[in-house]
């Protein structure tokens, strides 16, 4: 059975049973706070769990984009060296929210795998909690009874809380937990050893395939457990594992999944994947194998990230995703020698192969192919410079070690792979100080956790209220009941609050709005400050620096600056719809943020955009503004409606079948943010930079209203300084002269630069010592790199037997370069190269170039004196 079939025929037989079924949600989690990536099919329904929230059904079904490459479940490091874990796998799952329990789940798992796919009874195995007294929950005697109707008792395993406890993170919706095994061992392994023994033991033929979650609990932060407000079923399949099983293999890379993908890195690098049935394979094919586990396993988890919105960049989920696809390109790089980009030609076979069931990818096909491009060309490059950094350190050791720190400043700032490193080292008879590597890498890790850390208490619960409704698209002040508080830790901001209240004029951080600042002040009069305000799933919490005295009291909130948000709001929309009018369709949407100083929007298109174009958008969005265009706001229509009336809809957002819709003119978008009630409130819109995020993405960045006033007083003010301190009216004629002056001079000293090497050439053959029959000058000159360079060959030009070694420095950074007579290079076995290299030990520099000619750069001019008073060591 085909992959996609077997994916069909999951969904198609829990629907069948009552369910719905849902898309997957977006890869990258936005308003959770204690996970980054979807790293299960139940992520996106946590609330549910928790009783904050009501499903579309009780019963719900999907195929979801899962990430495991952070936090608790972080399975990176073994991808690829194992046939069965992967960064991104699809979980197949099925849900109840307070519906049916234990019971169903069990016989409908039973019935999918025996009687729907048939897989063979004898082969499966399955798990039971055996219950944990320091949590106080019991044994799970009713799965297990449930269980012993479709097998054999000896076929039910106990299990503990490591693997039949399950729970999302450190805190959250969690409980005891039944798991299918499969055995895909061939009879004979399966007589000699049984299966049962194998079950949880890393076996890579004996695996986890289907995991029942009976959800029951919340943890908390101090780590108790509380009872749930209802019962609830959260199941998850690995959908590879489970074509491993189907089509009669035994690694999830020799299933059609994979395949297409491998092949297609067979025929791109000419080398060959063996799959898993072929044994006492060489070192050499493993390490080949083990790379392309890695590239089509890293490619997935990549190119579903940024076709969810997720680009590569330096911090957070970004970082992640950056990382991810440089350890494919260095497996490619170092094992199957792929110096050039190439991983980036697998998105078109991905996009082909899964776009039916997840349309993101193809239709978004060409712009992760070029970013991922773009990426593997400067990581390309990067590793280039390692490179040559590593020679360079080379040169300059004492010894036969490279020290941690060396080798960690080359990872850190290179992003250079220690393995590599170290196998360079010992290709030129170097070793390196691993242990040093990992205390210095240990140190950064604490660092970097210290600086993300943050640490919550429970919440405090002051009344009793309903889900807290956000009211601030109508108003900017109300009177607000705090309902919940908690106190955070964070290394980096120190000790806050987070404040939830009944209602909310506060809109909290979404859609690339920042959330909103203001205060709240009680009946007597104290004002507590709200420094921001964010969104944890379906919470809206306040943050404060300080806890009101009372927190019974009502208080009256009021929402700060507003107005300048809204208008940078609002703009981005005409900026949207103007650049597609004024570049094309293809540009959309890639990110974006609105903040009260002005608006950055992202979005995917080729080429810079030119001056006309610019000034052309900013005209559309001003004549827009002029119009007087008010806001005609939809805020519960149908998604199908929208998507009827021309919305815009953004990928990587997930939506609901109820949506907002804001309308200004033609220019109609899904959004959740506040805007002004009229085009007008935008005053002027001027966009003040425009430029590269990414390959195939532009950034624009805009201002609105007040700041766009700033920007012209400023602009005046600075033309009439520049008049004045031109001493005329007419600035652009006096730069002119002031140029053709420029270039005047600039011949003269040229000239005059020429006259004095000529001097200097004179005097410098004046002053040559011979030693050993070598002529030598060694000099410091005031002059630059290509000038040093010209007058070494022209004194070497006048005769035979010279050995010239001039120093410079420019601009504080010191220059060896070296010119050696070709005659005595190999009379005398002088070599240029190594002489700048050892001397360039005293200006802690490096370089090299030919036996004749050389040159070294440094960064200690200081040194100067002590290299040339060594530069005759080499004669003598
Ligand atoms: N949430 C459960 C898991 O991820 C089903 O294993």
């Amino acid at each position: 059975m085909k992959s996609q079939d077997i994916r069909k025929k999951f969904l198609a037989f829990f629907e069948k049973k009552g369910h719905l079924v849902v898309p997957s949600a977006p890869i990258v989690l936005k308003d959770d706070p204690t996970l980054m990536f979807n790293n299960s099919g139940m992520a996106q329904f946590k609330e549910f769990f928790l009783g904050n929230g009501t499903p579309p059904n009780k019963r719900i079904a999907d195929t979801q984009k899962c990430l495991r490459v952070s936090g608790k479940h972080n399975d990176l490091e073994d991808v690829g060296f194992d046939t069965y874990h992967h960064t991104m796998f699809e979980m197949l799952g099925n849900w109840s929210f307070g519906d049916y329990f234990k019971k169903e789940a069990i016989a409908w798992a039973w019935e999918f795998l025996t009687e729907e796919l048939k897989l063979d009874k004898d082969r499966l195995y399955v798990s039971v909690f055996e219950g944990n007294k320091d949590e106080n929950v019991p044994f799970d005697q009713e799965a297990w009874d449930i269980w012993k109707e479709f097998v054999d008792e000896d076929r039910i395993i106990l299990g503990n809380k490591k693997d039949n406890f399950w729970e999302m993170g450190d805190q959250g919706p969690c409980g005891p937990c039944s798991e299918i095994h499969i055995d895909l061992r061939p009879d004979s392994e399966r007589a000699s050893v049984p299966g049962k023994s194998l079950v949880n033991a890393d076996h890579p033929q004996v695996v986890e395939i289907w995991n029942n979650v009976f959800m029951e609990f919340n943890r908390k932060a101090d780590g108790s457990l509380e009872k749930l407000p209802a019962k609830h079923v959260d199941t998850g399949m690995g959908f590879e594992r489970l074509c491993m099983a189907m089509q009669g293999v035994t690694s999830n890379y020799d299933t059609d999944v994979f395949t297409p993908l491998i092949q297609k890195v067979e025929e791109i690098t000419g080398l060959k994947y063996t799959n898993n049935e072929v044994k006492n394979i060489s070192d050499e094919q493993n390490k080949i194998n083990i790379a392309i586990r890695v590239i089509v396993d890293h490619i997935r988890a990549v190119a579903f990230a940024i076709a969810d919105g997720q680009l590569p960049s330096n911090n957070g989920a970004g970082y992640v995703i950056r990382r991810i696809l440089r350890r494919a390109i260095r497996y490619g790089f170092t094992f199957l020698n792929k110096k050039e980009p190439f991983i980036y030609e697998l998105v078109a076979v991905l996009a082909k192969q899964m776009g039916e069931a997840f349309p993101e990818i193809a239709k978004q096909e060409q712009l992760v192919t070029n970013v991922i491009k773009e990426e593997e060309n400067s990581f390309l490059r990067t590793l280039e410079q390692g490179l040559l950094m590593l020679d360079t350190m080379i040169v300059n050791l004492e010894g036969k070690q490279l020290s941690g720190s060396k080798a960690f400043e080359l990872y850190d700032t290179y992003g250079f792979p220690i393995d590599l490193t170290s196998l360079i080292l010992a290709e030129r008879g170097f070793t390196l100080d691993e242990k040093g590597f990992e205390e210095n890498l240990q140190k950064q890790k604490e660092r970097s956790r210290a600086a993300a850390h943050t640490k919550a208490d429970d919440w405090v619960i002051v009344r009793e209220d309903e889900e807290t409704e956000f009211i601030g698209y109508d108003i900017l002040e109300a009177i607000v009941r705090v309902t919940k508080y908690r106190k955070i830790e964070s290394q980096k901001d120190g000790t806050l609050y987070q404040l939830v209240f009944n209602v909310t004029p506060f809109y909290p951080e979404g859609g690339g709005q920042v959330g909103d600042k203001g205060t709240i002040t009680s009946a007597n009069g104290e004002t507590t400050y709200i420094i921001d305000t964010k969104k944890e799933n379906n919470l809206i919490i306040h943050f404060t620096q300080t806890l009101p005295s009372n927190l019974t009291d009502p208080f009256k909130a009021s929402v700060k600056g507003r107005a300048f948000i809204e208008a940078n709001h609002t703009a981005t929309h005409l900026l949207h719809q103007a650049l597609r009018e004024v570049l094309g369709i293809h540009v959309e949407q890639r990110g974006s943020k609105v903040d009260f100083d002005g608006l950055r929007f992202d979005f995917s298109h080729f080429q810079k955009m030119t001056t006309e174009e610019i000034q052309q958008v900013e005209r559309l969005v001003n004549q827009r503004v002029l119009e007087k265009l008010p806001l005609n706001e939809h805020r519960s229509i149908s998604m199908k409606e929208a998507m009827d009336a021309g919305a815009m809809a953004l990928f990587g957002e997930k939506y609901g079948d109820k949506v907002r819709m804001i309308e200004f003119g033609e220019s109609k978008e899904l959004c959740g943010g506040t805007h002004v009630k009229n085009t007008a409130d935008i005053w002027y819109f001027k966009i003040v930079s425009e430029g590269a995020v990414a390959s195939g993405i532009r950034r624009v960045e805009a201002i609105t209203r007040d700041k766009v006033k700033d920007y012209f007083i400023n602009l005046e003010k600075e033309s009439q300084q520049l008049a004045e301190q031109l001493k005329t009216k007419d600035v652009s004629k006096a730069v002119e002269k002031l140029q053709d002056e420029n270039a005047k001079l600039k011949l003269q000293i040229e000239h005059l630069l020429k006259e004095k090497a000529k001097n200097l050439k004179g005097e410098l053959i004046a002053q040559v010592q011979e030693v050993n029959g070598v002529k030598c000058v060694v000099a410091q000159v005031a002059l630059d790199a290509a000038g040093a360079k010209d007058l070494a060959y022209e004194i070497g030009a006048t005769g035979e037997n010279f050995y010239i070694l001039l120093s410079t420095v420019n601009d504080d950074k010191p220059m060896l370069t070296a010119y050696i007579s070709k005659e005595i290079v190999a009379s005398h076995g002088l070599n240029a190269g190594q002489i700048v290299r050892e001397l360039g030990k005293y200006i802690q520099g490096g370089g090299g170039g030919q036996p004749f000619f050389a040159t070294a750069g440094g960064k200690n001019p200081e040194g100067v004196e002590e290299a040339l008073s060594h530069a005759l060591d080499f004669v003598k």
